[in-house]
């Protein structure tokens, strides 16, 4: 899949889902499922609860990519349900499991991101590379408000319009 860079007017994109890729302490990346998001102007606010491997990757190094992953990649998003990147898993995430390989779990494909130092998710036709400005602790600290800063969107060159 070849992509382009893109300059959309809106980065609303009316998808239910997306993934989200950070990097773990040992320079690997982690991957996660989530769907709490908005965005206005070049900003995203990502709603991201504080007990995940996500959020403790985004605090310490923001850089970040969220991927859209379009209808026929569900089979890759509910195989990374249930999952975390934290070892050992927190008693709050019981029913979770390790996984120390998302990409992988999730049989998808890791490209090289150009702003940012984590991977983007190749087979996804919408990727933005984000950098993380402020992470607000939400009421009862259970999830952070992160505000990332879109730097680049890459499309497919088949969901932009002439
Ligand atoms: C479809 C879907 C949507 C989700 N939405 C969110 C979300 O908006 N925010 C969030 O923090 N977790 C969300 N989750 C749960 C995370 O994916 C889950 O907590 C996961 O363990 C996070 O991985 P991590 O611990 O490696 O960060 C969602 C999961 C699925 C399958």
């Amino acid at each position: 899949m070849d992509h382009v860079v893109a300059h959309p007017e809106t980065l609303y994109v009316g998808t239910p889902a997306y993934l989200i890729a950070t990097e773990n302490p040992d320079g690997s990346a982690n991957l996660a499922p989530a769907s709490s998001y908005w965005a206005l102007g070049s900003m995203l606010v990502l709603g991201l609860e504080a007990a995940g491997q996500t959020a403790e990757n985004l605090l310490a190094r923001p850089d970040i990519t969220v991927n859209f992953p379009s209808g026929d990649l569900w089979r890759s998003v509910l195989k990374l349900d249930g999952t975390t990147g934290r070892n050992p898993v927190p008693a709050d995430k019981s029913r979770y499991r390790f996984e120390a390989d998302k990409f992988q779990a999730a049989g998808l494909t890791p490209e090289d991101s150009e702003m940012v130092s984590v991977p983007r998710v190749a087979e996804c036709q919408l990727q933005f590379e984000a950098r993380v400005a402020r992470a607000t602790p939400g009421l009862g600290e259970s999830y952070y408000m992160v505000e990332a800063e879109v730097l680049r969107v890459h499309a497919d060159p088949q969901i932009l319009k002439p």
